[in-house]
């Protein structure tokens, strides 16, 4: 039995998934998850890596005490996780850990590049693993997107031979898979997810999310507001695509209400922030996975029950589902997909899919900092 670790944090800079994952073998696909756990990050290391952002002076001493801080959180979390699986140290064969992305331009005309920030070195220091991070410079490096990365886990934890199915994960961005039957595998960013409902929930309820979409189920899509949003040429743009905080922000939201005359009221901007998540999805899917009725879908939007309903209503036809039903709770598979892809690194193999991210062929992901 081969143990690994994987950890993720992602654009909702709601804080760490840690998961304990063991395989038979380091060929086997068959893997069950041992333990679970989510830690929140502390209110000041998350307003500093909001803060990060945005360039601002002195931003290469607040990154690099950043990186420490999201380390200490990695490592609070290993040190949580490894009683509940039982296991010690030694047991874990290596830990993937994606760190906190700050900037992710892979198509910058200099030279593409992303920035996760972490520091590998304390972190295999602390927890005394082998750590593999910068999970996806290498991809960038060989002309991909770097993003996203998890579609090749994904195909190989859920796909099904002869049968077209699409995952889908609610993180701060939303990122498709396209499982064609015939076995070949696409998946891009379709769009903003959490980031904007979250940051708008913030702004107007004071919370860090609308639970279960609530809220935005109480207002009504202003259709005009819609489409104007839809209209951000990133949302038709043909796959290989990725994008982030650095394009759906809240002065993304801001810039399109002030041109938009009337100010709608803030619950009509959620159920429309919210419909506009389950459009662009709908949409992408519809286009680039036209013969499948299966929608599975994991992340902690997946705990959205409006943004699920709407997205049903949107794919009429289909069956929509988290990936609880597919044996695998829809906020494990991500940090799940970051173990997976430290065995795949152990064993040699490469972690990305060129035919997702646009890479020149398939390469091995990530750094190593032995324990
Ligand atoms: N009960 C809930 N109701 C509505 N939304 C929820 C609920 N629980 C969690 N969420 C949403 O899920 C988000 C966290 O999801 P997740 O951790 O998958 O995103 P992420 O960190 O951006 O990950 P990634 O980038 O890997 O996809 C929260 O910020 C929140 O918006
Ligand atoms: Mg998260």
């Amino acid at each position: 039995m081969s143990v690994y670790v994987g950890l993720m944090s992602g654009t909702s800079l709601d804080g760490v998934d840690a998961v304990a994952v063991s395989w038979p073998d380091d060929d086997a696909p068959a893997m069950q998850v041992c333990a679970h756990v989510h830690r929140s990050f502390e209110p000041a290391v998350r307003a500093r890596l909001l803060a990060l952002l945005q360039s601002q002076p002195g931003e290469l001493e607040h990154a690099a005490a950043a990186a420490l801080a999201v380390s200490h959180a990695y490592a609070d979390a290993i040190d949580a996780l490894l009683p509940q699986a039982h296991l010690q140290p030694t047991e874990v064969r290596a830990v993937g850990a994606h760190g906190q992305t700050v900037r992710h331009r892979p198509q910058a005309v200099e030279g593409g590049f992303t920035i996760q920030l972490l520091n590998g070195a304390l972190l295999a220091e602390r927890c005394g693993i082998d750590v593999v991070c910068d999970l996806r410079s290498r991809d960038i490096a060989a002309g991909g997107q770097g993003a996203p990365l998890v579609p090749a886990f994904h195909a190989d934890r859920f796909g099904a031979a002869g049968q077209a199915r699409a995952v889908l994960n609610l993180g701060g961005i939303a990122n498709v898979t396209l499982l064609h039957a015939d076995g070949s595998v696409g998946g891009f960013d379709t769009g903003p997810a959490n980031v904007l409902l979250d940051a708008w929930a913030g702004e107007h309820l004071g919370v860090a999310y609308d639970d279960q979409g609530q809220w935005a189920a109480s207002g009504r899509v202003d259709a005009r507001l819609l489409r104007r949003l839809l209209s951000e040429p990133y949302f038709q743009r043909p796959p290989p695509k990725s994008t982030g905080r650095d394009l759906f922000h809240l002065p993304w939201l801001q810039s399109h209400l002030a041109t938009h005359g009337r100010s709608p009221a803030a619950a009509d901007v959620q159920a429309t922030l919210a419909d506009l998540t389950a459009s662009s999805v709908a949409g992408a899917l519809q286009r680039h996975l036209p013969d499948a009725r299966e929608l599975w879908v994991c992340g902690g939007g997946a705990l959205n029950r409006h943004l699920l309903t709407r997205l049903a209503s949107q794919l009429a036809g289909w069956k929509v589902c988290t990936t609880d039903a597919l044996g695998l709770p829809p906020q494990q598979v991500e940090a799940a997909a970051f173990a997976w892809l430290a065995r795949e690194f152990t064993a040699r193999r490469a972690g990305n899919r060129p035919d997702v991210t646009g890479a020149r062929g398939p390469r091995l992901l990530g750094c190593l900092y032995p324990a």
